[in-house]
């Protein structure tokens, strides 16, 4: 005979017992959505390496986001695709421009909905990189810490809800913070790619918004993925310059950075789960390969129970309407 007391199955029998005990569960409150916002009208691009997103003109953007928030979406984090490239990306703080405008059309159509605006200069730069280039090719950081002062007043006097610095730039968050505080822009919060990896999983994204370098890459700014502790150290920085939400891009492949984060920092934390992590999903279900729906929701939940708060997702409609 057996005398086995410790038996955790007993918790695992019936459908019933399994949701009595679940520790994590996901919610459209969690989700953001990631749009791409282009000029035009009745514009809408399929992204071939991301299905089922596209390329939007912002009176089609504002269809798609009434969609999501009725699902329960309440966030959105738009990237704009401008008319027009120059070598410091000037487009960014023209107050006419795409991601002003489609700030402006969705505050005045979805009051409620949270327009956060990702911070860079990667789709607005001749060259591609994340910033001003010196000669030699290197990103002057302190350079692009001013127009990034700019940028961010334009979004702001556009009427953003928050902005996402997400170019690993030095002092990013302090110069963003304190140039919003001198135009009164108090209680706006600053969600930092505080944690961004130079990572092959952006390619999808690149492809969307016509951004990849030019030449050369990201190395010289985004963090080497082998490296957890000098990702700490980013973004200890981040947290001391005022960073509002601290965030972990990609998701997937460093669940082990979100869980630190959330155990060592009393912020909100949130993932980026990015193109390249959809794409593979949406790849091999189109192939049968595996169930996109199951694959979707088992990715999000890890994310979610690896301690993020926040979701940045391209899943985020269709995963909303799984759980609902
Ligand atoms: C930079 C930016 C990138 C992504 C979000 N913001 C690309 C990059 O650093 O090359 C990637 C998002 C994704 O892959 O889904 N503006």
């Amino acid at each position: 005979m057996f005398e086995l007391k410790r038996r955790p199955r007993r918790l695992r029998r019936t459908a019933a017992i399994r949701d009595l005990v679940r520790e994590t569960r996901l919610s459209a409150d969690d989700f953001i959505q990631p749009y791409f916002v282009v000029y035009g009208e009745s514009v809408r691009n399929p992204i071939g390496s991301l299905p089922g997103q596209f390329q939007l003109s912002i009176d089609e953007l504002i269809k798609d986001a009434k969609e999501a928030f009725s699902l329960g979406i309440k966030a959105v984090i738009l990237f704009g695709i401008p008319n027009s490239k120059d070598s410091v990306g000037s487009e960014t703080w023209n107050d006419n421009g795409i991601i002003q405008n489609a700030t402006k059309a969705l505050k005045d159509s979805i009051p409620e909905l949270l327009v956060i605006s990702d911070v860079c200069f990667c789709e607005y730069t001749d060259h591609g990189h994340c910033g001003v280039v010196t000669k030699t090719g290197e990103l002057d950081n302190d350079a692009t810490l001013l127009n990034l002062q700019k940028q961010v007043i334009s979004h702001a006097k556009a009427g953003v809800d928050m902005v996402a610095p997400s170019g690993m730039i030095d002092g990013m968050v302090g110069a963003i913070r304190s140039a919003l505080d001198d135009e009164g822009y108090t209680l706006t919060p600053i969600l930092s790619y505080a944690a961004k990896f130079s990572s092959s999983f952006y390619g999808p994204f690149r492809e969307a918004v016509d951004s990849s370098p030019q030449s050369g890459d990201r190395k010289a700014y985004q963090l080497d993925p082998a490296n957890r502790r000098e990702a700490l150290r980013e973004v200890a920085l981040d947290v001391e310059e005022g960073a509002d939400i601290i965030m972990v891009k990609p998701a997937l492949p460093y669940l082990d950075l979100i869980r630190e984060l959330k155990d060592r920092w009393d912020l909100p934390v949130a993932a980026y789960n990015v193109s390249g992590e959809y794409a593979m999903i949406k790849a091999a279900a189109e192939r049968g390969w595996l169930d996109g729906e199951a694959a979707m929701l088992e990715s999000l939940i890890s994310i979610k129970r690896a301690g993020a708060d926040i979701i940045l997702t391209y899943f985020a409609k269709e995963a909303a309407k799984a759980i609902s």
